[in-house]
């Protein structure tokens, strides 16, 4: 059983540390149904030794914030995280997966993007965040756009999946971005 932990609190959602006991299960189920990876990379499906890897990983990463998502009742629905962060640039890239299916269109994935943004640039002093989606990921774009990314551009033919190439839509968006838009 693991222990409660305060996390990071938005309107809708909590961040905690991604935790093996707590999270793994999930983890493996998620990222082996076809509707949930349907727009990620990761489109082979994931075994149990790739994913406590990742899990013993991504703790010891200084390049690298994860954190598991839990919905207002505590219950775990996805992940969240800051990749590849380059500290020179002071900038990361960013990914959500809400896996439990139950749980899009609620409001969460944009209010953990919202989360994240405040703890990048209010905590790491990061001064730009990046993310993209494939181009027929609407939920993705939409939950971006309204945690306040701006749509930089569209790389063309970025992403395979079932035999078919696909354009990515780029999205950005800047510390004075963050901190102009909340005065
Ligand atoms: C994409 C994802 C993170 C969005 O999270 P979510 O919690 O479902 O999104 P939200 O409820 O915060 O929705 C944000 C906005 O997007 C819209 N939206 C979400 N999913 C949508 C969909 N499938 N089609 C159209 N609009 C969608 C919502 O209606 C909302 O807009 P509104 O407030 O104007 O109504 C989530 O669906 C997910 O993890 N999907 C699977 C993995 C994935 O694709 N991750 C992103 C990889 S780039």
């Amino acid at each position: 059983m693991a222990e409660k932990m305060a996390g990071l609190k938005g309107d809708k959602v909590r961040l905690v540390p991604p935790d093996k006991h707590a999270h793994l299960e999930n983890s493996i189920r998620w990222l082996n149904d076809p509707e949930v990876t349907q727009y990620l990379l990761m489109t082979i499906g994931v075994t149990r030794g790739m994913e406590e890897e990742w899990f013993d990983r991504v703790q010891k990463r200084d390049v690298e914030v994860v954190w598991a998502i839990l919905d207002d009742q505590d219950r775990h629905i996805g992940f969240t995280g800051i990749h590849r962060i380059n500290w020179k640039l002071r900038m990361g890239g960013t990914g959500t997966v809400i896996g439990e299916k139950s749980a899009w269109r609620k409001g969460f994935g944009s209010d953990a993007m919202r989360v994240r943004t405040k703890f990048a640039f209010e905590t790491l002093g990061l001064h730009r965040l990046e993310s993209e989606a494939r181009i027929d990921n609407v939920g993705s774009q939409r939950a971006l756009e309204k945690s306040g990314y701006r749509r930089e551009g569209v790389a063309r033919k970025k992403m395979f999946w079932g035999g078919q190439w696909y354009d990515a839509v780029l999205y950005g968006m800047l510390d004075e971005d963050y901190f102009g838009g909340r005065s």
